[in-house]
């Protein structure tokens, strides 16, 4: 007899809808989630998960609320697939909500399914994937629905830095749906089908009067570009579900273990192209992805919150098979200068990295902190300090490579050897200062220059002795700030030998609870 066959005569008594719900869905549930472009909970976990890998858990779970008509309106499972299967052969937990059972939203025994699966990952040392479609809270339920929600997010901090933790969001979530990923370590979104906010459209017009869509307030787009909620924005349901399980293979299982190596054989590592890449007017910009592709492994950067503070790129790679995570100032976007969104993107992925053991290697080209009001007034002090605070703390293999400038505050922050990088190089065209040589001349030379008959021709051959003194890499070189000054088609050879030194190193933060990084 068919499994169909069983489960149908078993809970026979059942109405017409748990049938559908034990069966995967029913036909119509099934069409009326594809209707609008999506797929349904178990048809994403098909994809996400080896063939034939899933196990499933709490297949029978069925809700206990009795208020508003719910005691007539059951559903196997009760909105959320939850089990365990494996990615590219390693194991992962997974839940799938099903947005087709009372708008996935989480009941008490939603939420104890997510809970069990989460405490099964921390137990065994394994990621948590959740798929997310839910409108939140169940209303019908009150305050137990409230309490599931509290016992998961609990379980996302006990969880942080042990496990990594994945959200892809697969349709509207809202409310208390939206908490849970935004305390996991990435999140992946759907343009056009996926949705996040705290309060939808019509809250927001009933309270700020303010008329705006759903997809204007918390769509893919919105919150990769905007908000910088999530780290990346998908065309589609399966194109979110490959990308995770790319990002998968850089990442290792839990805290205590490496990311995946790949076989590397070694060869010519000289990469004569980055000899090329620097414009020889130094305010030109260039595109450090370039410098990137020229670095690492062909073809395996991975980026990471690509349209948001794009004066920073952050992402994955391989370096000799080795996963890494790399920071770069981004000279083509706002000459790659630090403010309050790129520092908090940064180090949120800098404190990723050093949870789960992937070396840092940071690329830079940064002429200072952006100047303004705006950013004054919104805490570039307190948020640029967190990118500092992140490289300090960070444990992890720290390898910097200065392209070009290195000024100001900047110089410190990024990687410098002062706040802990094992080993830091230059290019030839490094500048290493505290500021441009035409504002130390105006600021130290002012007297001179205004005194001169010609304060022009004066300012000029102050900004060449300033530069002469100061927009070159060996003065930083000379106190032994930087390691070795590299030739660019250099770089990738040397970062493989650092980054091979450095494979079994051992730094201990000073015994405390935990820091207080400036949030
Ligand atoms: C119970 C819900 C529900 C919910 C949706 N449904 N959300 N049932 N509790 N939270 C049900 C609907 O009644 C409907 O049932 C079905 O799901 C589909 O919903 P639709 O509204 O038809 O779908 P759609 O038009 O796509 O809109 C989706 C939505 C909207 C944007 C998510 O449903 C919505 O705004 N829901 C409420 C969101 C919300 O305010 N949640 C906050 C809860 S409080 P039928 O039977 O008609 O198919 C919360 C606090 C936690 O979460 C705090 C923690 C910090």
């Amino acid at each position: 007899m068919s499994e169909k066959k069983v489960n149908q005569d078993k809970f026979g008594e059942l109405d017409r809808k748990n049938k559908e719900a034990l069966l995967g869905g029913g036909e119509k549930r099934i069409e009326q989630q594809h209707a609008k472009g999506k797929l349904t909970a178990r048809e994403r976990l098909q994809i996400l998960l080896d063939e034939g890998s899933f196990q499933e858990l709490g297949k029978f779970v069925m809700h206990r609320s009795k208020d508003f008509g719910l005691d007539k309106e059951h559903y196997l499972g009760d909105g959320v697939v939850t089990g365990y299967g494996t990615i590219h052969g390693r194991l992962v937990y997974v839940f799938s909500q099903d947005f087709t059972v009372f708008g996935g939203s989480l009941s008490e025994t939603h939420a104890e399914k997510i809970v069990k699966i989460m405490e099964l990952a921390m137990k065994n040392g394994a990621p948590v994937i959740g798929l997310n479609d839910s409108g939140g809270a169940r209303i019908q339920e009150g305050v137990v629905s409230l309490g599931g929600y509290a016992d998961i997010f609990y379980r996302n901090v006990l969880a942080s830095g042990v496990i990594p933790q994945i959200s892809a969001i697969m349709g509207p979530c809202a409310g208390g749906a939206v908490y849970s990923p935004a305390m996991t370590d990435f999140i992946f979104m759907v343009e056009n089908t996926s949705f996040m906010f705290v309060t939808g459209p019509n809250v927001v017009k009933t309270v700020t009067h303010e008329n705006v869509t759903a997809e204007e307030l918390g769509g893919a787009s919105t919150h990769s570009m905007k908000s910088g909620v999530t780290h990346f924005a998908c065309a589609n349901e399966a194109e979110c579900i490959a990308q995770l399980r790319t990002l998968f293979g850089y990442i290792p299982q839990n805290c205590e273990e490496e990311a995946p190596r790949l076989a590397y054989t070694p060869g010519n590592e000289k990469r004569e192209a980055l000899n090329n890449i620097i414009p020889a007017n130094p305010n030109q910009p260039y595109d450090m992805r370039d410098v990137i592709q020229g670095v690492v492994d062909s073809g395996s950067f991975f980026e990471v919150h690509k349209n948001y503070a794009e004066n920073i790129v952050v992402g994955f790679a391989r370096l000799a098979g080795r996963s890494i995570g790399i920071v770069g100032n981004q000279p083509a976007s706002l000459a790659g200068v630090l403010d309050i969104d790129s520092s908090i993107k940064g180090a949120r992925f800098v404190r990723f990295c050093d949870c789960f053991n992937i070396p840092l290697l940071v690329l830079e080209d940064v002429p200072g902190f952006l100047p303004g009001t705006d950013q004054e007034w919104n805490g570039i002090i307190v948020n640029g300090a967190k990118l500092l605070y992140a490289f300090s703390e960070a444990t992890v293999p720290r390898v910097t490579v200065i392209t070009r400038k290195a000024y100001g505050g900047a110089y410190d922050v990024m990687n410098s050897k002062h706040i802990g990088a094992d080993l830091n190089f230059a290019w030839p065209t490094a500048e290493i200062a505290v500021m441009g040589a035409k504002g130390a001349a105006e600021i130290i030379f002012k007297k001179e220059i205004s005194e001169a008959s010609n304060p022009e021709a004066k300012l000029n051959e102050k900004v060449d002795e300033y530069t002469r003194k100061f927009a070159n890499p060996y003065r930083a070189a000379h106190r032994g700030y930087i390691d070795e000054v590299i030739y660019p088609e250099q770089t990738r050879e040397k970062l493989i030998g650092a980054f091979k030194m450095l494979e079994n190193k051992v730094a201990k933060l000073p015994k405390k609870k935990h820091g207080n990084i400036p949030l």
